[in-house]
């Protein structure tokens, strides 16, 4: 990798590239740029200079794209969803620790999200590391469990965007639900990750509902330890790619007052195993 890429481990979570343009990455680079992501959970890129057409370009070399069910699209490709928050708004997207789509029988391999429009300060995006928070004295506990992932109480009827001013991400009559091991085999690494998130996961798999609560509370706590979590921040042109079955992410949302836009492409993935 380090012969193709220039790129520099970031503390707690991910990876950064350093002076490539990806519309002109190589085979070669593109390969390395999927394992870095696999292997290190982000990728991120400063000074893009992409068109919509260039980031979906760039997003079907790494992956297949899958268009999320829920987030307005932008007007002419609807591969490309707005994370969007106005001057006017008070709540943002994405502001709790989640994985994205894992609420699908076959979660989201990833996402890639390119900044637009950034705020003067604030607005980064911290990302948790789920590989480095398996807690070995908990590791036999979990062997073998599973756990439900729900939508319908984010984005369904009354879910937690309705009444916010985020009101059009809540009501989706197309609410899925999925069962996904605790832990599973990375498909790209082979090493294994927690997959339960705090948006979408509320319960084990035959635990009595508060035994499985306090065991996820106690997963949760011990994933966003600071020694797992990096801090992202955006300037336009920054473009991040996540895989979402070794991550979490949390998008701050301390710029009130401020517009932010951020162009966000869901990248196909398939069914976890343990
Ligand atoms: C998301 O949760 O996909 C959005 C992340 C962000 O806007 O920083």
């Amino acid at each position: 990798m380090a012969d193709v890429l220039d790129i520099d481990q970031v503390e707690g979570c991910g990876a950064r590239v350093r002076g490539l343009d990806v519309r002109k990455a190589s085979d070669a680079q593109i390969d390395a740029i999927r394992e870095a992501v696999f292997h290190r959970g982000v990728v991120a890129f400063d000074d893009q200079v992409l068109t919509p057409d260039d980031q979906i370009a760039f997003a079907r070399r790494i992956a297949p794209i899958v268009v999320n069910r829920y987030f307005p699209k932008t007007e002419r490709w609807p591969e490309i969803a707005k994370v969007e928050k106005t001057e006017d708004q008070k709540a943002n997207i994405g502001g709790g620790w989640h994985t994205d789509h894992s609420y699908d029988a076959a979660p989201a391999m990833g996402s890639v999200l390119l900044a637009i429009h950034t705020p003067p300060t604030g607005g980064d995006t911290l990302f948790a590391d789920m590989y480095e928070a398996l807690p070995d004295a908990t590791k036999a506990r979990i062997a073998g469990l599973e756990a439900p992932h729900a939508s319908a109480h984010v984005f369904g009827e009354g879910g937690a965007y309705a009444g916010t001013d985020q009101a059009n991400l809540s009501g989706h009559p197309d609410t899925p639900e999925a069962v996904h091991p605790v832990v599973v085999t990375h498909p790209g690494s082979g090493r294994k990750a927690l997959f339960v998130n705090p948006a979408f996961t509320r319960e084990v798999v035959g635990l009595p509902a508060e035994e499985g609560a306090a065991l996820l509370t106690e997963l949760y706590a011990h994933a966003i330890q600071p020694r797992f979590v990096a801090r992202y921040a955006w300037r336009p042109g920054t473009m991040a790619v996540w895989d979402n079955r070794c991550t979490w992410h949390f998008a701050m949302n301390d710029y009130h007052g401020h517009y932010r836009l951020m162009h966000r492409i869901t990248l196909d993935g398939g069914p976890l195993d343990a």
